[in-house]
């Protein structure tokens, strides 16, 4: 596996490989990978010529600045993991190298993306999601971009930001990948100790409950009682909502007809957990 610090360096070898007609796929992440990012980079080479995997820890998608200092951080290993799935390129630029010192940052257009959900309890969030998505995006310049189910809203925040950019890329949502025990994987899991390890199972279990018992008809009962599950567990809950799976629209009253995603997220201890789940 290459690894490429610098925008020019990546952009120059990756427009080599296309004007020879080879396809690129792309997976971009924070690090600290796992089975879920290694998901990714796989289906990616099941379908391309190459395939990159960038690893930038985002400061402007961090809307607390502990979030961002407790980030985890094991590039070591995720190197040996990357060299495992013989993934081609790693793209690791620094902060300086994505933040030029005094470029304006841009703003997007994301409508009610950005007020509901992960938009109203992470402020800005979204925005930061999207600058850094449009720069990874212009310098690797993919055919296809592979993104992860597990962030649901973030899956269609980068879609609407793509169609607005006009960008010719084809965008895949790949399936969550779970712990034996349904626990949807993911980098902030490390930070579990044993006991919220056992609580944080609550989560998908609770999606499980909608899930099972939902019916055509209103929809706040089934709503509150999700909450009451999480919050008997020991968890501050952001949201237990139930949504448009096409338009993450929320619902309050079902027809019975339309297809429909619940999604959660909720603090346990001073971790936040997110998980979703198609009924
Ligand atoms: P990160 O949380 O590292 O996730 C990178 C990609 O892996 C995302 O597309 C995410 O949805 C996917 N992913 C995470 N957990 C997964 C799981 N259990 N199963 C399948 N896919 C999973 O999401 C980000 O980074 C950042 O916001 C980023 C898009 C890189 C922009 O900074």
């Amino acid at each position: 596996m290459i690894i490429i610090k610098h925008i020019d360096k990546i952009e120059e070898i990756l427009a080599q490989k296309k004007s020879n007609g080879k396809t690129i796929g792309f997976v971009p992440t924070m690090g600290a990978l796992h089975a879920g990012h290694i998901s990714l980079i796989e289906k990616s080479k099941s379908e391309n010529d190459f395939t990159v995997c960038s690893i930038f820890v985002n400061p402007t998608q961090f809307n607390n600045a502990i979030d961002l200092q407790k980030y985890p951080i094991t590039i070591e290993k995720d190197i040996d993991q990357l060299e495992l799935a013989v993934c081609d390129i790693l793209f690791l630029p620094s902060t300086a190298e994505m933040y030029v010192e005094g470029e304006k940052n841009e703003h997007y257009n994301l409508g009610m993306l950005e007020t509901i959900l992960e938009g109203k309890y992470r402020p800005g969030h979204f925005q930061g999601v999207c600058i850094i998505v449009d720069k990874l995006l212009k310098a690797v310049n993919p055919n296809t971009l592979y993104l992860g189910e597990k962030d649901y809203q973030q899956c269609m925040v980068i879609k609407k930001m793509m169609a607005s950019k006009n960008y010719d890329v084809v965008l895949k949502v790949c399936e969550t990948v779970r712990e034996n025990d349904e626990l949807a994987m993911s980098s902030r899991n490390i930070r579990l100790n044993k006991n919220e390890r056992i609580a944080a199972l609550k989560i998908i279990e609770t999606l499980k409950f909608i899930k099972s018992e939902i019916k055509p008809g209103k929809l706040d009962k089934i709503k509150s009682t999700a909450t009451n599950l999480l919050t008997e567990n020991g968890y501050k809950v952001d949201y237990t909502e139930i949504a448009d799976a096409e338009t993450l629209e929320l619902i309050d009253y079902w027809d019975g007809d339309k297809k429909l995603v619940a999604l959660v997220a909720a603090y346990l201890n001073d971790i936040r957990l997110i998980d979703n789940l198609i009924l």
